[in-house]
């Protein structure tokens, strides 16, 4: 009985060590391409992120003043600058409220007495949508919803704000 030989040719060996070499480095350059193409879509947003919105605490009183500040956006691979805004006061404890000016009916922007016929309410001018100072929808107007209220913290003196966040119904 002879002895079946299991040789590996100089040939066969070559394509080996090549096939094995070349995927490596093919796999060396694509992993970056991937990487880059995918990275921005899984990457966490920096809306979480807090904002110094340029208010010291001391300046903030019990009447709702607005306040405009700029945020870079991340969007997938589109980056640009958008302004938020927010009413800012003190309520009767001395806690600082910061409402979101959009409107939660149908996305207009809220002013705090912005009617006349509405003293110290928030007042919607596309529907005529009010709201207490708190935020809180005045019922049997379109608003179905308060406003959103900011996330808040308050460093140095200063006012940051971060994500605006639901809060309770009517
Ligand atoms: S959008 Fe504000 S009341 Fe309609």
């Amino acid at each position: 009985m002879s002895e079946e030989k299991q040789q590996v040719s100089r040939r066969q060996f070559l394509n080996y060590t090549l096939t094995g070499v070349g995927g490596f480095m093919a796999a060396g350059m694509l992993v970056p391409m991937l990487r880059m193409a995918v990275d921005p879509v899984l990457q966490e947003s920096a809306a979480g992120d807090f904002a110094n919105v340029s208010l010291a605490v001391e300046d903030i009183t019990n009447e709702p003043q607005r306040v405009d500040w700029k945020i870079k956006q991340v969007d997938g691979w589109y980056e640009s600058e958008v302004t938020k805004s927010a009413w800012v006061y003190k309520d009767d404890n001395g806690d600082i409220i910061a409402l979101s000016p959009i409107c939660k009916h149908l996305g207009c922007v809220v002013s705090w007495e912005g009617s006349e016929d509405y003293p110290n309410q928030f007042y919607c001018p596309c529907h005529d949508g009010r709201y207490y100072k708190s935020g809180v929808n005045v019922p049997n107007t379109p608003p179905t919803a308060a406003l959103d209220v900011y996330e808040q913290k308050v460093e140095n003196g200063m006012l940051y704000l971060g994500n605006a966040q639901p809060q309770g119904e009517a």
